[in-house]
């Protein structure tokens, strides 16, 4: 009876869950908007009420639309970039924006390793590990994607391609302290964009297996702090249900990041 009763109050993903870890809401904006639909889109985050104290929001508008965001949205919503040039400079490198300049101008997070740069710029894991590394060297905070392909579940790769392509690069090129800026993104690349979404066990599945990798790989400590988020197909709909999963901390969201549904997904992690 007593343990039916603690449970009752506190249920294990509760127990296990740091008092401070915040659930980290992403929307990545992805190639879409106009000066008009962005601007919209602002407004209805802007009207949309108080947040839950245990949600941390950030937005990814692309680059055209970052100064007029920063700009217009409310203070407790961060914008994020969805790249950032391998260069560590300013200077002669036509095209990239630099992880100094993005510092400067006041932004604080960067989103690296998406896998439409994955597949659509041939960004390798040790790109995407160099890119994050930069931006992290560089006092930015990092989003860093990995998740396999259809091919590689059917195939029963999973959680080689995850593991020990994606999140081994990063463990080879971050410090121990880095990870404190450091939220991981697992997105199935077949679930993005397709309305598939994980199952919430399918998704704890590869979260608990990347919390067991960073306990090993970096530390107890960080593999309990690190934020990893669950992306692919996210709605309002479902991300009660993921939120439960007791190794997902939050959520990075394409297309339902562009509509009011972004609100209720922040929503349900109350
Ligand atoms: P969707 O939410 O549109 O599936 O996209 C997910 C994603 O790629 C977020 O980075």
């Amino acid at each position: 009876f007593r343990l039916q009763t603690r449970r009752q109050y506190f249920p294990p993903q509760h127990i296990c869950r740091m008092a401070d870890k915040k659930y980290l809401i992403g929307g990545n904006w992805k190639c879409n908007g106009t000066k008009e639909s962005v601007a919209e889109l602002v407004q209805t985050l802007n009207n949309g009420g108080d947040f839950p104290a245990n949600a941390e929001v950030v937005v990814a508008p692309p680059f055209l639309f970052i100064d007029s965001v920063m700009q217009t949205i409310r203070p407790d919503i961060a914008v994020s970039t969805q790249n950032i040039g391998k260069n560590t400079k300013t200077g002669a490198f036509t095209g990239e924006i630099a992880a100094p300049m993005a510092k400067a101008f006041g932004l604080n997070w960067v989103i690296t390793g998406h896998s439409e740069r994955r597949s659509m710029e041939g960004e390798t894991s040790a790109i995407v590990a160099e890119k994050s590394k930069i931006a992290l060297d560089n006092g930015l905070s990092v989003i860093a994607c990995c998740g396999e392909q259809l091919s590689d579940r059917e195939a029963g790769n999973t959680l080689a391609v995850v593991l020990e392509d994606h999140l081994q690069a990063m463990v080879d090129a971050f410090s121990t302290e880095d990870w404190a800026r450091v939220v991981i993104a697992y997105e199935p690349v077949w679930a993005i964009g397709t309305g598939v979404v994980a199952s919430p066990e399918q998704a704890q599945e590869v979260h608990a297996a990347i919390r067991k990798f960073l306990s090993e790989k970096v530390s107890p400590e960080v593999s309990a702090a690190t934020r990893v988020i669950y992306g692919g197909s996210v709605k309002g709909s479902n991300a009660g249900t993921l939120k439960d999963c007791p190794d997902i901390d939050g959520f990075l969201v394409g297309g339902a990041a562009l509509t009011a549904d972004f609100l209720t997904i922040i929503n349900a992690v109350a």
